[in-house]
């Protein structure tokens, strides 16, 4: 393979060992023909959290929904999503697998229509565990790390669904993260949430930073700022820029990108 780390001038590059995940050429058809994304090269560096940024329909979830192979339906996805020397982005691929370790949290909070336990166990139990204990103990660390634990630790059995849509979108962050994944996409995961809420998600966000890498797509620039690592700019499906988030955010190098910011902040 080529190259990937010579596209665009203001992209920042790793070395690709530094890389929990990175795309090389990742360009999106919608129905096969209207391309929605444009030769996105980009590296995910291991334990940090990328936020991806850009105005409404500028490709971020066409990109980010691609790394996990959500896009294979309803468009033609080329170019290279390595993950661990492999191209994921291959037919070949069993995406249900890859889908544990690269797990996704949406904007709308989505848990089963279960119990709170049963939101966490059900996929292990359909991935074969069946171990009582070990089930348990899975639903404590994956509600502790999503800093949920103390919130629902006596009352496991009731639906997710009455929990509020903070605690729901944290326990679908506990369901991610019970599977043990590498990396975990999220897509504007704080949208649909009051300020207090938020500011709880991006707690736990922080503290999962230590385990995971994670990128994020969110409209909300402060948010960015507050706990992103480095940030990419999307316009018009380009990746545009790509640094740490200080260096974005304070001196942008590009002149949308520095348009986009102000006038997002402003
Ligand atoms: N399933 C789809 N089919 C056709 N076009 C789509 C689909 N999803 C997104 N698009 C189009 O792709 C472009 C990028 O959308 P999207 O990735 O959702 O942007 P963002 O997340 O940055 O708001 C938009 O023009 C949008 O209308
Ligand atoms: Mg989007």
């Amino acid at each position: 393979m080529e190259n990937w780390q010579t596209q665009k001038k203001y992209i920042k590059t790793f070395n690709n060992e530094e890389c929990a995940l990175y795309t090389h050429n990742l360009s999106v058809f919608y129905g096969g023909t209207v391309q929605k994304l444009f030769d996105v090269s980009l590296g995910f560096k291991k334990n940090t959290i990328t936020a991806l940024i850009g105005a409404s329909g500028s490709g971020k979830s066409t990109f980010l929904r691609s790394l996990n192979r959500l896009n294979d339906r309803v468009a033609r996805v080329d170019g290279n999503i390595m993950f661990h020397e492999l191209d994921i982005n291959q037919k070949k691929i069993n995406v249900y697998e890859l889908r544990k370790a690269i797990g996704m949290v949406f904007q709308k909070p989505n848990p089963f229509p279960k119990s709170i336990k049963e939101n966490i166990t059900y996929a292990l139990k359909a991935n074969g565990e069946q171990d009582k204990a070990k089930l348990n103990q899975l639903v404590e660390e994956s509600l502790r790390a999503a800093a949920l634990w103390d919130e629902v630790k006596d009352k496991l059995d009731q639906s997710a669904l009455a929990l509020s849509g903070g605690q729901q979108q944290r326990l679908c962050i506990a369901r991610a993260i019970a599977l043990k994944p590498e990396v975990l996409l999220l897509d504007e995961p704080a949208s649909a949430l009051d300020p207090v809420s938020t500011a709880k998600l991006e707690d736990t966000l922080k503290q999962l930073r230590s385990k995971y890498t994670m990128i994020m797509v969110t409209h909300n620039m402060q948010q960015a700022s507050r706990i992103s690592d480095y940030t990419a700019f999307f316009h018009l499906g380009h990746a545009l820029e790509y640094d740490t988030t200080t260096n974005v955010f304070t001196n942008p190098q590009g002149k949308i990108t520095e348009k986009y910011i102000q006038g997002s902040f402003g």
